[in-house]
């Protein structure tokens, strides 16, 4: 089969294409004949060799979806539509860039649909991170104002349309001017231009504050977007797009404010169920939900799938298609 694989940890050029065996199932795996998968920003770490217990080489992506092409243990057919993700797929065990992956049954989501490969790539980690962080961490209620800190990014426009269809009003950032009417565009009430700080601006929308934020751009913003809450207020760190890990300084009487919560949300394949998949499918199908698809690769164009979202340059998903 053909695969993207990570020879070492590096720049985009250590992943190299190239024809390898093609693995076979034992009991408890299902192989999956890959037809598309997500790109995602834990890649380009794990590419880089940021994540910790990683050794190369390694066929590295956390998601794929595809149909089944063999299941010893006899739980799907062959032919099934299924999604894998996260497991420590593509870093302890090798992942989706490739033409055939196996899987554990664990992290094999079934579904049914009428949408394009590229579409469905889309979509499994992206919405598993997206409702959990704001069903699960941050339990979005109707009514309630969410603040989007990081507000283009795949998750961040996933997001916003999520919170509005569950009845929030939503303030979404970004850094860049040229992307405001994207986000406006994607159904943001209110837009806000991210200089590092944005407490100013979201207060003088909401003088009291904001009930929620998705804190995706991470430690860098953190203290900032905690002086964003309305009383009881929830921060749930989500996403590290700022690239720094650690807080230099962290004061929590002070920097959080009396009685606002902070939390974080790290979302594994146990975060989602079948259903809420399924479900998930139906309403992009009927057009409830409209998918920023920003790019689509082609397997072979795996490096520079990775330079692409480096430089930044995407208001959406990018996909790749095998
Ligand atoms: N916790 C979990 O389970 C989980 C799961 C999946 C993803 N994530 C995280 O969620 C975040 C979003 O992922 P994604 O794949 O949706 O990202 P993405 O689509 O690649 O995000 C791209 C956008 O991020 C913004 N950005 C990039 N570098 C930045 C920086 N240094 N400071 C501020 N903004 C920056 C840029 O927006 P502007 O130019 O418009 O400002 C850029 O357009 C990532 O940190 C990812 O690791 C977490």
């Amino acid at each position: 089969m053909k695969a993207a694989m990570t020879t070492q940890a590096g720049d985009p050029e250590v992943i190299e294409i190239q024809e390898v065996a093609t693995p076979k199932a034992t009991p408890g795996q299902v192989l999956i004949r890959v037809k598309a998968f997500g790109l995602n920003r834990s890649e380009l770490f794990t590419r880089r060799g940021d994540s910790p217990g990683v050794v190369f080489p390694r066929i590295q992506g956390i998601e794929c979806v595809g149909v089944v092409q063999e299941d010893p243990s006899n739980t799907y057919a062959k032919g099934q539509q299924v999604a894998a993700i996260m497991g420590g797929m593509g870093r302890f065990f090798d992942g989706g860039y490739a033409e055939f992956t196996l899987a554990p049954l664990e992290i094999v989501f079934p579904f049914q649909s009428s949408l394009s490969w590229e579409v469905l790539g889309a979509i499994p980690e992206m919405f598993q991170t997206v409702s959990g962080s704001l069903n699960q961490a941050l339990e979005i209620k109707k009514g309630e104002t969410l603040l989007i800190r990081g507000g283009t990014s795949s998750i961040g426009m996933l997001s916003c349309q999520l919170a509005k269809s569950q009845g929030l009003t939503v303030v979404s950032t970004t850094r860049n001017p040229d992307k405001k009417q994207a986000l406006h565009d994607n159904g943001a009430d209110h837009v806000v231009l991210d200089t590092g700080t944005v407490r100013d601006q979201v207060r003088e929308i909401y003088p009291g504050g904001v009930n929620k934020v998705l804190e995706l751009i991470g430690t860098a913003t953190l203290k900032d977007s905690l002086k964003c809450i309305a009383p009881k207020g929830v921060v749930c760190m989500t996403g590290i797009l700022g690239n720094e890990w650690t807080m230099k300084e962290f004061t929590p009487m002070g920097d959080i404010p009396s009685l606002g919560r902070l939390t974080v949300y790290m979302g594994e394949s146990k975060n989602l169920s079948k259903e809420l998949l399924q479900e998930f499918i139906e309403e992009v199908e009927k057009g409830a939900i409209r998918l920023n698809i920003d790019k689509v690769f082609r397997l072979d164009e795996v490096p520079d799938a990775h330079r692409y979202m480096e430089a930044n340059r995407a208001k959406g998903k990018v996909v790749a298609i095998t």
